[in-house]
């Protein structure tokens, strides 16, 4: 696990999408393709419109890149808490990626369990695949200050989820369904990145870093389940990692 704190989020906002640019070329050199899962919330909203800016757009191969979603509200597609509609706006209405290569989590909010399903469907039928799972090769993460990723929220039975890929879950405090990736395919992952930015995230930085670990399996905070086969990276600004050991 490699921690890199900035002094602003906009550098560490430029260090992200320049670690997302070199990610892509060495999997375009290596299977001709980049499939990136995008983390919801506010916090890549700002990395998602530097994506979309000159000099990094130019740089990106835009038509072998493959964007897909890390989780989903159950709302709909122009709600104003949608991921999708967060990335379209801020990143993929702005850059010549085509339309096929993007994958949103389609909700039918009728029947949240089939939206999973059908977007664990999704990603079998267009990510590579490594013996028996299929693999990202960058997933992007942020961290909420109760400790969830994705919407791996503390205390919900997606935590205890080891063959499913994609589920659906209820999150009680928000009222609300969530749908999102789960620990065995994120964990697949050749990549990672945990992004967090912000005061409001010092404490559950220190207590997710530095405070002690359960035994495997039972993570105190569900993104401390985040243990991918490949690279985890987090990207810091300096007041989100305030309470971090110098
Ligand atoms: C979501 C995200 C969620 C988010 C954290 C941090 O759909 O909200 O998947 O896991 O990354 O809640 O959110 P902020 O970036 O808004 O602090």
């Amino acid at each position: 696990m490699e921690i890199y704190t900035y002094p602003t989020v906009d550098v560490m906002n430029d260090a992200v999408v320049k670690a997302v640019t070199q990610k892509a070329t060495a999997a375009i050199e290596h299977h001709h393709a980049f499939h990136l899962a995008l983390a919801g919330g506010s916090t890549p909203k700002s990395i998602y419109e530097l994506m979309a800016r000159e000099p990094y757009c130019s740089n990106l191969p835009w038509d072998k890149m493959h964007f897909y979603f890390g989780d989903e509200r159950c709302v709909p597609a122009d709600h104003t808490d949608s991921n999708y509609r967060m990335a379209r706006q801020a990143l993929l209405s702005k850059v010549p990626v085509p339309e096929s290569n993007v994958h949103p989590i389609v909700v039918d909010l009728q029947d949240v369990a089939a939206s999973a399903k059908r977007y664990e469907d999704e990603l079998k039928s267009h990510l590579p695949r490594n013996d028996s799972v299929s693999v990202f090769d960058l997933v992007l993460l942020g961290i909420g200050d109760d400790g969830h990723t994705a919407s791996l929220f503390p205390g919900t039975p997606i935590l205890k989820e080891t063959a499913k890929w994609v589920d659906a879950v209820y999150v009680e405090k928000f009222d609300a369904w969530r749908i999102s990736l789960t620990y065995p395919i994120i964990n697949a992952a050749a990549n990672v990145f945990v992004i967090a930015a912000g005061s409001g995230k010092s404490d559950i930085l220190k207590n997710v870093i530095v405070g002690e670990r359960k035994e495997s399996g039972d993570f105190q905070y569900p993104v401390q389940g985040i243990q991918p086969a490949g690279d985890l990276v987090w990207y810091l600004d300096r007041a989100a990692a305030a309470s971090l050991p110098a």
